[in-house]
């Protein structure tokens, strides 16, 4: 991979070892992908803020990189962690545990990422624009920020991402560049009319458990997306397969039209979704048909006000059934604008537990106890029984409340 003379510098160490590293982890990458060269980007998102993914490991990552001198050259904003930083002890997390990840947060920090611990930057703090170049790793983001943004990142990998940021730039190689970015497999929507809240995830996970890593182009969509929706959507795709771009024709940025989004080409594959298929996916992403209920979880990816508001509405007058947990996850950002509007207490007063820099999948659910998820989020749906351990059923917001109201699905 071709590097400037400045970017030679970096490579050996004038600039300082911090950079340094970061520099030649980079051209290995950039090698290994076949980039030309490296290109300047705007942000960064890091995942490896949980310490239940990085274990004790990435507290040690962290102490070199600062040993060495590192800090961001780009605003990089923080993924959810591993705990609710206020909660915790309430929740009833192991106070070593906690310690460990207290830790590896001060240690981000340090080096100058921002402490948002939110899987939804794009809602507000870390906002990209069309043709930005990003390195960004968690796979709800980036398939929002490439499909519904138009901005531009693969889907990187734990620490990659804080290299990236360290040095300001990427390699440039796969959705960085026009040819890869180009419609594959076309989506035809058939015989439906109308899509709600609740079918957005399933389209996803239908789209990611079936496509690989091709990117759909959907043809036919009805009306009424929008970015909770799409959010949803994209969340389910990353989690069920690893969608990381999709195209809506006349809705998304780079799909005006079918022909812009296939780039020119003819597309691999083309299939149709229909009512049958929404059914049959939306039975896939259910293992528990009936029963008692013991978690109710929404805000996956992390609600935005708009959800918190439908919530409380919902809610108005009813309150979660005894023994039965209802959480909703969101940044810490949003916890306090809502506490501010009056909607923190509401959802507490209706037994409704706020989770914030974190969310259930970070959370040892089996071993506290649960047995039953109810959500409405695809992603949720997709980890609850793999990485979880807990049955899990699928449905709509209103669906979410009536389980913690009933405690029965
Ligand atoms: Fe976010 Fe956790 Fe879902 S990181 S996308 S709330 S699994």
């Amino acid at each position: 991979m071709y590097l400037t003379k400045e970017e030679e510098a970096m490579l050996d160490g004038e600039r300082g070892e911090g950079l340094a590293i970061a520099m030649r982890i980079l051209a290995k990458v950039g090698d290994m992908y076949g980039a030309e060269r490296l290109i300047p980007i705007e942000s960064a998102h890091i995942v490896e803020s949980s310490y239940q993914l990085t274990g004790d490991s990435g507290i040690e990552v962290f102490d070199r990189l600062i040993e060495a001198g590192a800090r961001v050259s780009v605003p990089a904003t923080t993924d959810p962690c591993a705990i609710d930083f206020e909660r915790w002890r309430e929740l009833g997390i192991d106070e070593g545990y906690a310690h460990r990840q207290i830790e590896l947060a001060r240690r981000i920090v340090r080096i100058g990422c921002a402490p948002t611990w939110c899987c939804t930057p794009y809602l507000h703090a870390n906002v990209p624009k069309f043709g930005d170049q990003l390195a960004w790793s968690e796979s709800n983001a980036v398939a929002y920020v490439n499909s519904v943004i138009g901005a531009r990142t693969n889907r990187y990998c734990a620490y990659l991402d804080t290299m990236a940021a360290i040095a300001g730039r990427i390699p440039e190689f796969g959705l960085h560049l026009d040819e890869n970015r180009k419609g594959t497999v076309v989506v035809r929507m058939k015989g439906i009319s109308e899509l709600r809240d609740e079918d957005y995830p399933v389209l996803g996970y239908y789209l990611g458990s079936e496509l690989g890593n091709e990117i759909p182009v959907i043809v036919d969509m009805p009306k009424g997306a929008n970015p909770d929706r799409l959010k949803a959507l994209g969340a389910a795709g990353a989690a069920a397969g690893s969608l990381a771009m999709y195209h809506i024709v006349g809705l998304t940025p780079e799909a005006r039209t079918l022909e812009e989004a296939l780039g020119g080409d003819k597309p691999k594959d083309r299939l149709e979704f229909d009512k049958r298929t929404l059914e049959s996916t939306r039975e896939r992403m259910c293992s528990a048909s009936g029963g008692e209920v013991d978690l109710v979880a929404t805000g996956c990816p992390h609600a935005s006000l708009g959800q918190i508001q439908r919530l409380v509405r919902l809610m108005e007058g009813r309150r979660v059934k005894d023994g039965v947990e209802f959480w909703v996850s969101m940044s810490k950002y949003m916890e306090r604008l809502i506490g501010e509007m009056g909607y923190l207490d509401a959802l507490t007063a209706s037994g409704i537990r706020v989770i914030s820099d974190t969310c259930c999948n970070n959370a040892p659910l089996r071993q506290w106890g649960f047995k039953r998820m109810v959500t409405d989020s695809g992603k949720y749906a997709y980890y609850a029984p793999t990485n979880l351990g807990v049955e899990v059923a699928f449905t709509s917001l209103e669906g979410c409340v009536r389980a913690a109201v009933e405690g029965v699905l």
